[in-house]
């Protein structure tokens, strides 16, 4: 048939709908892959969808699809579905001829509001639960639907697949291997298909069918549209076509699979048999669209509809060829609350009845009990990567708790999660950026080398094999176990490599042979010695290896799967490790912390460890922190650590004693500072270092007048309160007490003034206020302001302001300070200090947050005259400022920011990053400022008419911290996302905030610019 011949044009379709329905509109053409399809809007502005069939399309299958809308909607009302316009002459079916004597049938159906699948950004899990939700509804609907039409050959049926076995040589090679190995799972699972639930089911929930709604942020799908392809079928065809479109696109298309089959189930439940063929099901919907596209494509190459879905279908079929079909049906299982192993239970009634002992796994060790063992994440014991990392001291630790538990065998480690599996076979790709393997599925026992190892049961070997790999199993058996229905594994890792050459595969067994020792470093992957002992329901499609540790989102699959091994020893020692969840420590703190702390995000994190720059939760996932400044040379880094941990050990006192430390910080401090600067005051806060600082400038002014900025915040003790506009202009706050006096914020970008000449007009402000004390026959005591003002969303200062400014202060009398709480350190790259930038010395500056590096640590530094001054004779004491072990802390901060040219690098990168962010500004208005230096930086978010966009901001944080990157939010509005990170922040982490940044900014809920 020549396209041009049965092709409807607009114009056609406008007249078609005025005469057959008296429904005068405008038409737009609308995809349809035998259909002309057009949506027709009337002046009014009602909606409709006009579909024109080919010529001599049987009127029966339409009236198929027509009855099939009106029994849904008798069935359930509920239901959002097309409803069926009838004609002139009341048919419900109109017909029509054509430009060339071809009759053609025309039907007109309400329009369905919403976005089309397709052309949602992102397609959430709750957006494809939702799917499978109203997929499920429909076909609940539809289970008593009848009509002569229902059963008919259909090669988009995926029971009639076998059809395209015939057409695999329109592939290549390498694709005809793929669609042979679907194909022949598809044949062996014939008498399961054939023994399913058939009923009639919609047949067709690609993604250009299904009407999502306009909630950019939590949307839900409203309806399945297009019922062409109804059929019936097995129910579980309809599962496996929503899944096979929906599942596009993703990373991980097994866990983008999971959702829809949830909310399928909760709504029609699905039967276990069924869930079987879901695997296969799903590969053939893509075979048959793969293999159509191809037939097609010769048929008619101008009809680009037709190849639509073909990249990304052979992208899922290659993917899902790598996905063991049986590992699939666990998760599919475990996702309708079934047991996610079939055998789950069968094998724990048999383990009920089975005794074994610690003994019969090493009879030469003649222990029946053990110590057990805490290498989770917690685990001090384990303690940080550079312990860890070095097995001489990890088993200096092991033999530590071996003598105290002499009669015991040290063990443990079900299902516990653990720090060490660093290697990069231990990262997987998952939807959500990368997912670390860290929960570790058998049981480890910590037994010299050489240890002798027996079978606990009669069995066969069924591998038997040498790993080479770092952090692999080293030497590995696997014995296959048989009892009447039951066949199980136990799995023997990290042996010596003799045990494996002597050990063939196919080797029988019995109960009590020894089938190995426990290797040596060298050769059990490169761990202390140990034996990781691990039971298994099944080996998938694993021929030389098996996973000893799995991703945490798949825990509730993989501990159905590997079963505890204390089910057999039946110890009580060796019990699975158990944690508070997350929902009772927020209870807890609810009930019993201070009622204004508050929580970041709107599911809270508990992290439990750092390295460098990133945070590491209790299920040791690693999130980089663009957000902790205060983890300045990067979190828990060792140098830091060792120094606080060794002086801890030594001594910790106060500062009456003499003690070089505290010299040796000061004189560190020194030499990064002006020669005027030469005094240093000890503290333990940046809050505490700016309450001495006004301390100070009271006692050497004699005045109590402070000018500071608008949306400044100086700290939480009662004088920075009082001198934070951030604090008391915010929620909570009662405006400026009578001594502050505050200044707009000198944003040239978005404050009271703009532009690039900024700095006279705040700094006439500034003088504003001098005047007004003046004018109360009052004196100024300081001025206190940031180098870039932090909290008021990365505000750089003006050219030349802050020296105009305290010119300005000192002429009237004053101090002037510099609160470097933030950015001091060396994180602005250019100038180890924010003063430095704007060619100005201090005559007090206060050093909070990064001196150390999570220690509570900070500083006053100031000239002697301001010194002198202030010691007036009433004794500055402090408990803990100055103490050995902060001083030793901060002065190897101090040292590894030097060793490690931490300043260079943070102008560098940040500089790279800073470059990127306006590149990014260019393709996403959104962003309209980016501002900041060094490893300070800020991106101000605001819509097309200049409005602050506080949501989106919100929005965008949460969802980078989807994809395990965490960020802030500050400023007045809000809507500024800070970048501050550790300083050990490389270009590859900058990368990796941008690649996140741009796919979620391309989110529609961030592309609604118009607020
Ligand atoms: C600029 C500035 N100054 C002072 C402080 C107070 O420091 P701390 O929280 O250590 O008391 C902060 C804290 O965020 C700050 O940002």
């Amino acid at each position: 048939m020549v396209y041009e011949e049965i092709n409807i044009t607009i114009r056609q379709a406008e007249k078609i709908v005025l005469d057959q329905f008296k429904v005068e509109g405008k038409a737009t053409r609308l995809p349809g892959e035998l259909d002309f399809n057009f949506k027709i809007k009337t002046a009014s502005g009602d909606r409709f969808i006009l579909k024109i069939s080919r010529p001599d399309e049987e009127e029966n299958y339409l009236d198929f699809q027509q009855q099939l809308l009106q029994h849904i909607a008798d069935k359930n009302p509920e239901i959002t579905a097309p409803k069926v316009i009838l004609d002139i002459d009341n048919n419900s079916i109109s017909s029509i001829v054509d430009a060339y004597g071809k009759v053609r049938k025309v039907r007109l159906l309400t329009w369905i509001s919403g976005r089309i699948w397709s052309q949602v950004n992102p397609q959430s899990d709750a957006l494809r639960f939702s799917l499978g939700q109203q997929c499920g509804l429909l076909s609940s609907a539809l289970q008593t639907f009848h009509h002569p039409l229902d059963t008919r050959a259909f090669d988009w049926d995926v029971s009639q697949a076998a059809w395209t076995l015939a057409y695999v040589h329109v592939f290549s090679t390498k694709e005809q291997l793929i669609v042979h190995y679907f194909q022949d799972l598809f044949s062996q699972q014939q008498h399961l298909f054939k023994s399913l639930r058939q009923q009639v089911v919609h047949n067709d929930a690609n993604d250009n069918n299904v009407i999502v709604s306009t909630d950019l942020v939590a949307p839900t799908v409203v309806a399945a549209i297009d019922y062409g392809d109804a059929i019936r079928t097995a129910v579980i065809n309809d599962v496996a076509i929503c899944c096979a479109y929906a599942i596009m696109g993703h990373e991980d298309p097994l866990a983008a699979a999971l959702p829809i089959i949830k909310g399928y189930h909760s709504e029609f439940p699905l039967e276990e048999k069924e869930l079987e063929v879901l695997y296969t099901a799903i590969a053939m919907r893509l075979v048959i669209s793969v293999t159509k596209s191809a037939i097609n494509k010769q048929k008619e190459p101008d009809n680009t509809y037709l190849l639509i879905s073909e990249k990304p279908a052979w992208s899922i079929l290659k993917k899902w060829m790598t996905i063991a079909p049986d590992f699939a049906v666990c998760h599919f299982r475990n996702t309708c609350g079934f047991t996610a192993h079939p055998l789950e239970t069968e094998f724990e009634k048999w383990a009920s009845n089975q005794q074994v002992s610690v003994a019969d796994l090493f009879p030469s060790l003649d222990k029946r009990s053990v110590f057990p063992l805490d290498l989770g994440m917690e685990s001090t014991l384990v303690g940080q990567l550079s312990e860890f990392d070095n097995l001489k001291k990890f088993q200096f630790n092991l033999d530590q708790k071996q003598d105290e538990n002499p009669l015991k065998v040290l063990a443990g480690g079900y299902l516990e999660t653990r720090p060490f599996y660093t290697t990069d076979a231990y990262k997987q790709h998952s939807n959500y950026g990368t997912a670390y393997r860290t929960c570790h599925l058998g049981t480890d026992f910590w037994v010299p080398d050489g240890t002798a190892v027996h079978s606990l049961f009669d069995g066969e070997v069924v591998m038997s094999i040498i790993q080479t790999e770092a952090k692999s199993y080293g030497g590995l058996v696997v014995l296959k176990h048989e009892n009447n229905s039951l066949t199980f594994y136990t799995i023997f890792g990290h042996l010596s490599e003799k045990s494996t050459t002597q050990l063939a595969v196919g080797t029988k067994v019995n109960k009590g042979d020894e089938i190995g020792y426990v290797g040596h470093i060298k050769e059990n992957g490169g761990w202390c010695p140990h034996l990781h002992f691990q039971l298994s329901l099944d080996l998938f499609n694993f021929k030389d290896d098996f996973p000893g540790v799995a991703v945490p989102s798949q825990f509730d699959i993989w501990k159905s799967i590997c079963p505890n091994p204390n089910a057999l020893f039946k110890l009580d020692d060796l019990h699975a490790v158990k944690e508070t969840s997350n929902e009772d420590m927020i209870h807890y703190r609810k009930q019993h912390l201070g009622k204004s702390l508050s929580l970041q995000y709107k599911v809270p994190l508990k992290m439990v460890r750092g390295e460098g720059a990133y945070l590491i939760d209790q299920q040791g996932q690693k999130y980089l922190d663009t957000v902790n400044n205060v983890a300045h040379v990067g979190h828990e880094h060792p140098t830091v650590v060792k120094a606080g941990q060794q002086q801890m050990g030594l001594l910790n006192t106060n500062s009456r004693y003499l003690h070089e430390n505290i010299n040796q910080l000061a004189k560190e401090i020194i030499s990064t500072m002006p020669a005027e600067l030469n005094v240093v005051h000890f503290v333990n806060s940046g809050s505490e270092a700016n309450e001495l600082a006004i301390r100070m400038a009271k006692a050497n002014t004699g005045a109590i007048d402070f000018i500071a900025s608008e949306v400044g915040y100086h700290g939480n003790a009662n004088a920075c309160i009082e001198i934070s506009s951030y604090k008391f202009d915010g929620k909570g706050g009662h405006g400026a007490p009578e001594h502050t006096h505050i200044f707009p914020l000198p944003d040239a970008f978005r404050g009271k003034y703009r532009g690039d000449t900024t700095s006279d007009l705040y700094a006439k402000e500034v003088q504003l206020l001098i005047d007004e004390v003046h004018q109360k026959t009052r004196k100024v005591a300081a001025v206190i302001l940031e180098p870039i003002i932090s909290c008021g969303g990365q505000i750089p200062l003006p050219k030349g302001f802050l020296k105009k400014v305290y010119a300005k202060i000192r002429k009237a009398g004053g101090l002037c300070i510099s609160d470097e709480v933030q950015v001091g350190c060396g994180r602005l790259g250019t100038d180890f200090w924010g003063f430095q930038m704007h060619d100005v010395v201090p005559d007090i500056v206060t050093i909070g947050k990064p001196l150390g590096n999570g220690h509570p640590l900070a500083a006053v530094v100031c000239t002697q005259e301001v010194a002198d001054k202030f010691a007036n004779g009433m004794e500055y004491f402090n408990t803990f400022g100055g103490n050995p072990v902060s001083c030793a802390i901060g002065t190897a901060v101090l040292q590894t920011i030097k060793n490690e040219n931490l300043q260079e690098k943070a102008l560098e990168v940040g500089n790279y990053l800073k470059a990127s962010l306006l590149e990014l500004a260019v393709k996403f208005p959104i962003i309209a400022d980016v501002r900041g230096e060094g490893l300070f930086l800020g991106f101000e978010l605001l819509d097309n008419k200049a409005n602050p966009c506080p949501e989106k901001a919100d929005y965008l944080v949460n969802r980078m911290k989807d994809f395990k990157v965490l960020m802030s939010t500050d400023g007045p509005d809000y809507n500024v996302i800070k970048i501050k990170p550790p300083m050990v922040f490389s270009k590859e982490n900058a990368m990796e905030v941008l690649k996140y940044l741009s796919v979620i900014l391309a989110e529609d809920f961030m592309m609604n610019n118009n607020d």
